[in-house]
């Protein structure tokens, strides 16, 4: 896409009915992360996010977004590292817990202490570490990249499934 078109996207009116483009978005079925990550003055801070995705095995990059209306949006930008927890099934309360407003998400959480002192949960289906490489515009949203320098799986463990604005498990089935 030329630099022009790019700006026409940005400049067409936006559709009418947001609604709907929403609900048409909920149709691509996701998986749920939390991320979290730690100021340098220490504070932690972690939110539910499904915008997760992988960008490049060589080099290893991922990506995800954030809203810049979000309360967590001022730390997530200053922070070097953040961490990509990919939810088990059976974790929908934290999916829950990381997306509500005016609480402390950490509480009465068992957590472990991951790299630059990052809150780590436990029991997840998988995990990246990540340092930030990148930031983009994005709208209403910024686009972090970051390199796995680390990562972890629990491949007996089903990841729990984001559709339609709702939480699901994993059908059993046979692969197509
Ligand atoms: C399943 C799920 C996925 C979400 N994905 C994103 C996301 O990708 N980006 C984002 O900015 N917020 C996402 N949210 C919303 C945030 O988790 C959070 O609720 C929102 O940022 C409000 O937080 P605040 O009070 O800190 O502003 C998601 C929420 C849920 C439940």
């Amino acid at each position: 896409m030329t630099l022009v078109a790019m700006k026409e996207v940005v400049t067409a009116p936006p559709p009418t009915d947001a609604r709907a483009l929403r609900d048409a978005l909920g149709r691509f079925v996701t998986g749920v992360t939390v991320v979290t990550s730690r100021t340098k003055t220490g504070k932690a801070c972690g939110v539910t996010v499904n915008s997760f995705a992988s960008l490049s095995l060589d080099p290893p990059l991922v990506l995800w977004s954030l809203s810049l209306t979000s309360s967590s949006h001022p730390a997530f930008d200053e922070a070097t590292h953040f961490v990509v927890h990919v939810l088990a099934d059976g974790q929908e309360g934290i999916a829950r817990q990381f997306a509500r407003s005016g609480i402390d998400r950490f509480a009465g959480l068992e957590l472990d202490v991951g790299p630059e002192g990052i809150p780590v949960l436990p029991g997840v289906a998988a995990r990246f570490e990540c340092r930030t490489l990148y930031r983009y515009w994005g709208g209403d949203h910024v686009i972090f990249v970051g390199r796995v320098d680390a990562f972890d799986q629990a491949p007996d463990r089903d990841p729990l499934v984001f559709f339609s604005g709702g939480m699901r498990q994993l059908a059993p089935g046979a692969a197509l």
